[in-house]
C-alpha cells in the first residue's frame, strides 16, 4: 500500500533501536523488519521487546540467518556500535537490498574522519545502490550545527573553540565504566588504551566542522586525560563513592590544523555531573564578529534517538553515496507528524 511515512527497518533492537521503535509505532509509520544478533530478542515481536506493550506483527529477526532480498523499505535504520568496521555488514545487506541507511554509530557522523578506506567502500555501496548513507544522533543538532551556526555570520576567522561536558551516567552504566569512572589515574592510563579508537572519535566533531565550513584538515592531534574531583563523589550506577582523585570520567582534547591557517580545539568532558550542573556544548568562535553559542541539553537518550528518527526524510531525500548530516540542512521536527 502506498503511503508517505516512511517505510523504516530497525538493525540492533537494544536501547535506541527501541526508542526508534516506539517513536515509529506513534507516528503510524511502517516497521518492515526487526534484525539483531542471535539471543534472546531473536523471536520476539518488537512490541514487546520496546516496551510498547503489545505484539506489532514484527518479530525480531537474527541478522545473520534473515533474507534481505524482498526488503520494500526506504531506509535502514543501524543502532548497533559506534565501529564502522563492526557494523559492515549490516551496512552491506542493507544497502545492497536498496535501503537508505542512518546510523547511529558515532563514527557514521564523518566517516572520512575515522577510516577512510572503509568511508571510500562504503560510499561507493552507497552510490552503486543508489541510496544514501548518513550517521546523526544527539552530536548533530548540539555539536555540529551549532559549530555551523556560530560561524555562520563571520567575514573572516581564525579558529573555533569548542568545549563540552557530558553527563556518562545518563545512558547507563555501560557508558561511564567506558569513561573510566570509578577507576584509580593508573588503571585509567592502563585501560584508556583500549578504548582510545573510539574515543579519538570525538577529534570528528571539530573536523565534520571545519569541513562543512569549507576549509581542508590537514592534521589532527588528540590526547585523553582523566577527570577527577578533588572531593569523594557518590556514584549511584556504581552504588559506591569514588574516592577524591580517583577518576569519575575522560577528557578529550583535540588539535585540528586546516590548509588554510584556522584552526580548531576542543575540550570534551564525559564524566559523573554534580549537583544542577546540565550537559551543555559550546562554541567559541575567534574571527570577525566573535561569535559564541551554547546549547544545553536535557533527557539525553530520548534527545539522541529523535535526531536519528527525524533525520529519516532528509536521508530518503538526498543524493546517493555517503551524505553528511551538515549537507542535509538544519534537522526538522517530526512534533506534528
Ligand atoms: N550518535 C550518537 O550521538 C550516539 C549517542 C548515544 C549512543 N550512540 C551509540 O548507539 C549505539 C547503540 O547504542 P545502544 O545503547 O542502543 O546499545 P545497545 O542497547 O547495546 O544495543 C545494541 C543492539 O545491537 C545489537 N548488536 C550488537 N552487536 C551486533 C552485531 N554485531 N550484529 C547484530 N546486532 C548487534 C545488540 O544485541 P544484544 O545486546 O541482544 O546482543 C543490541 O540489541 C552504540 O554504538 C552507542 O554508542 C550514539
Amino acid at each position: 500500500m502506498a503511503t508517505d511515512k516512511p517505510r523504516i527497518v530497525i538493525y540492533g533492537t537494544g536501547q535506541f533501536g527501541c526508542h526508534i521503535a516506539r517513536f515509529a509505532h506513534q507516528k503510524g509509520w511502517p516497521i518492515v523488519a526487526a534484525y539483531n544478533r542471535a539471543g534472546p530478542k531473536v523471536g520476539q515481536d518488537l512490541g514487546q521487546v520496546a516496551g510498547i506493550g503489545k505484539d506489532i506483527g514484527v518479530i525480531v529477526q537474527d541478522c545473520d540467518t534473515a533474507s534481505y532480498e524482498k526488503l520494500q523499505a526506504d531506509v535502514g535504520i543501524v543502532t548497533m556500535t559506534d565501529r564502522l568496521s563492526l557494523n559492515m555488514p549490516a551496512y552491506k545487506r542493507l544497502l545492497n537490498a536498496g535501503l537508505n541507511v542512518l546510523c547511529h554509530g558515532v563514527e557514521a557522523y564523518y566517516p572520512w574522519g575515522c577510516d577512510k578506506a572503509l568511508a571510500d567502500e562504503i560510499d561507493a555501496l552507497a552510490k552503486k545502490n543508489k541510496v544514501t548513507f548518513s550517521g546523526s544522533g544527539i552530536w548533530d543538532p548540539s555539536r555540529i550545527w551549532s559549530g555551523i551556526l556560530a560561524a555562520g555570520p563571520c567575514t573572516d576567522l581564525r579558529a573555533l573553540h569548542h568545549t563540552s561536558i557530558t553527563d556518562n551516567q545518563r545512558t547507563g552504566k555501560a557508558l561511564m565504566l567506558f569513561t573510566g569512572a570509578g577507576l584509580t589515574v593508573e588503571q585509567f592510563k592502563e585501560k584508556q588504551a583500549g578504548a582510545y579508537g573510539i574515543v579519538r572519535t570525538y577529534k570528528t566533531i571539530p573536523e565534520h566542522v571545519l569541513h562543512a565550513l569549507g576549509y581542508t584538515v590537514t592534521a589532527d592531534r588528540v590526547r585523553i586525560e582523566p577527570v577527577v574531583f578533588d572531593e569523594p563523589y557518590y556514584a549511584k550506577l556504581l552504588e559506591r563513592e569514588i574516592p577524591a582523585g580517583d577518576c569519575v570520567g575522560t577528557r578529550i582534547i583535540a588539535e585540528i590544523d586546516t590548509k588554510e591557517g584556522v584552526t580548531a580545539d576542543a575540550t570534551i568532558e564525559l564524566r559523573c555531573f554534580k549537583e544542577g550542573e546540565v550537559e551543555n556544548m559550546f562554541w567559541a568562535v575567534d574571527g570577525m564578529p566573535h561569535t559564541r553559542i551554547r546549547v544545553e541539553r536535557e533527557d539525553s537518550a530520548h534527545f539522541t534517538a529523535a535526531c536519528l528518527f527525524n533525520r529519516v526524510r532528509d536521508a530518503m531525500a538526498a543524493p546517493p553515496g555517503i551524505v553528511l548530516v551538515s549537507q542535509m540542512g538544519p534537522m526538522k521536527h517530526t512534533a506534528l507528524g
